[in-house]
């Protein structure tokens, strides 16, 4: 910080305008860092007896800045002189605004003084890109913003062209012009950024693309809703449901209703009858192109809703009846019925091996009939062993005390006349 030569640009670019009468505007630029003098009263060195500073049309807080470890007036960034001026030891950004001093002199007479202090800045964030809506759907406006940076930066649209100086630069371009995935870039360039270092925002053009489901079923006096949604376009859509293959407009009233969920689109229609059978449209549009997604609507008659449901109750009863016939039957012949083993234990049981055999011996299986599921493969005379195969030990056979292996061990004599594996 060299408060000299601070002080001596800011008398250089101090452009005092005074109105002769008791006012004077003056413009003031100032660097991060630099040290700031705002005049109040020039004229003369009359010594004003009091003055109050405003700053945006609020009182300048004195103590902003103000450091704990050196809460005197000496060590505070801002402070009002003897004449009146305010001095701002350390310019940062934020500082620029409109001031305003008022003064009392000796002579009770008043006096302000306007001051506008610019601060020297580039800021950290990039120029905001932004889509305008135009009143000519054949023209296309985007306009890129910088804001905070001062003096003003410099802005481009597109690759080639002059650099305006400028905050917020716009470009309207013919809708012809435009293509999908075309990108439009805008750059920017500051003195304070350097040469060769740019900073830049883009927007990347695309067709509208809606989705949803094609296919949409209502019953007859109820009512249905269609959605769409719209979320690729950029220029964003302008995306409206139509409807029959003349591609009818469709207001909201009394039998449709139209509403808006963000970028989702839906289509209500109340009361369906027949004649809402058909297909519609979720018709999205902009500068760049048109798409539709179709939606075919099939209107089912509430009569038929009974016969469906007169059927499933007959199917219904069907399966009922079946598992009635099959549990009697498997009741009458549960002597000739027996499930060796459980079947969690199968894998367990490495070596072992599952087989289906005629039973000869009914008295021997008696004791397995209750634990038998409900229902079987139907297979009333067939019997699930577990056989050992004479490679295993016979641990698992006697940790399983209840298991009828057991049964099956001291049965193996019996050999099986029909052999399944699974
Ligand atoms: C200024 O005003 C004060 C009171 O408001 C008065 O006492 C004083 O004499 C005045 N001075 C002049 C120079 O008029
Ligand atoms: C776009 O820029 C033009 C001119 O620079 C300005 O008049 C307009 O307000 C801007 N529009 C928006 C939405 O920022
Ligand atoms: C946009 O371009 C088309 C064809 O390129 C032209 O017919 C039309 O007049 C242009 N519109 C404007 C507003 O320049
Ligand atoms: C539904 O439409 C039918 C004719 O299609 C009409 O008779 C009935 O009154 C309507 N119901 C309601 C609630 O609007």
């Amino acid at each position: 910080m060299n408060k000299v030569a601070t002080v001596a640009l800011l008398h250089l670019l101090l452009s005092a305008s005074g109105s002769g009468d008791g006012s004077t505007e003056t413009a003031l630029t100032a660097a991060p860092g630099d040290v700031a003098l705002l005049p109040c009263y020039t004229v003369g060195n009359v010594t004003p007896t009091l003055t109050t500073w405003m700053k945006n049309g609020r009182e300048v807080n004195m103590s902003d800045g103000v450091s704990v470890s050196s809460p005197s007036p000496a060590g505070r960034r801002l402070s009002v002189l003897h004449d009146g001026s305010l001095n701002i030891m350390g310019v940062i950004p934020g500082d620029e605004g409109s001031y305003m001093c008022a003064s009392t002199l000796p002579d009770n007479s008043s006096f302000q003084a306007h001051v506008l202090l610019q601060v020297t800045n580039v800021p950290d964030t990039h120029p905001d890109c932004m889509y305008v809506p135009a009143q000519d759907p054949s023209q296309v406006q985007f306009n890129c913003s910088w804001f905070g940076a001062y003096p003003p930066p410099k802005l481009r649209w597109g690759e080639d062209g002059a650099f305006q100086v400028t905050n917020t630069l716009s470009v309207t371009m013919n809708s012809s012009l435009l293509s999908d995935g075309q990108t439009m870039r805008c750059t920017a360039q500051h003195q304070l950024l350097g040469p060769g270092t740019e900073k830049s925002c883009s927007l990347t053009l695309k067709i509208p693309y809606p989705v949803g489901e094609p296919l949409a079923t209502a019953l007859e006096a109820t009512s249905v809703t269609l959605t769409c949604s719209e979320t690729t376009s950029f220029p964003p859509a302008n995306t409206v449901w139509r409807k029959g293959l003349q591609h009818d407009s469709i207001v909201s009233g009394s039998k449709y209703v139209l509403s808006q969920e963000g970028l989702v689109f839906k289509l209500t229609i109340l009361n369906v009858s027949q004649d809402d059978q058909g297909v519609y449209f979720c018709h999205s549009e902009n500068q760049l192109a048109i798409r539709e997604l179709e939606v075919y609507l099939t209107v089912k008659k509430a009569s038929s809703a009974y016969t469906g449901a007169i059927i499933g109750v007959f199917i219904a009863a069907l399966i009922v009846g079946s598992a009635v016939i099959v549990a009697k039957t498997l009741y009458s012949s549960r002597h000739r019925i027996c499930l060796g083993g459980d079947f969690g234990q199968i894998e367990e049981d490495r070596g072992d091996m599952l087989s289906l055999v005629e039973s000869d011996d009914e008295q021997l299986f008696q004791d397995a009939v209750p634990r038998l599921p409900p229902v079987t493969n139907g297979r009333h005379t067939t019997l699930v062993q577990i056989h050992r195969m004479p490679s295993s030990d016979h641990e698992d056979a006697e940790t399983a005390d209840t298991s009828p292996q057991q049964l099956e061990d001291t049965e193996q004599a019996e050999e099986p006349e029909d052999l399944v594996t699974f």
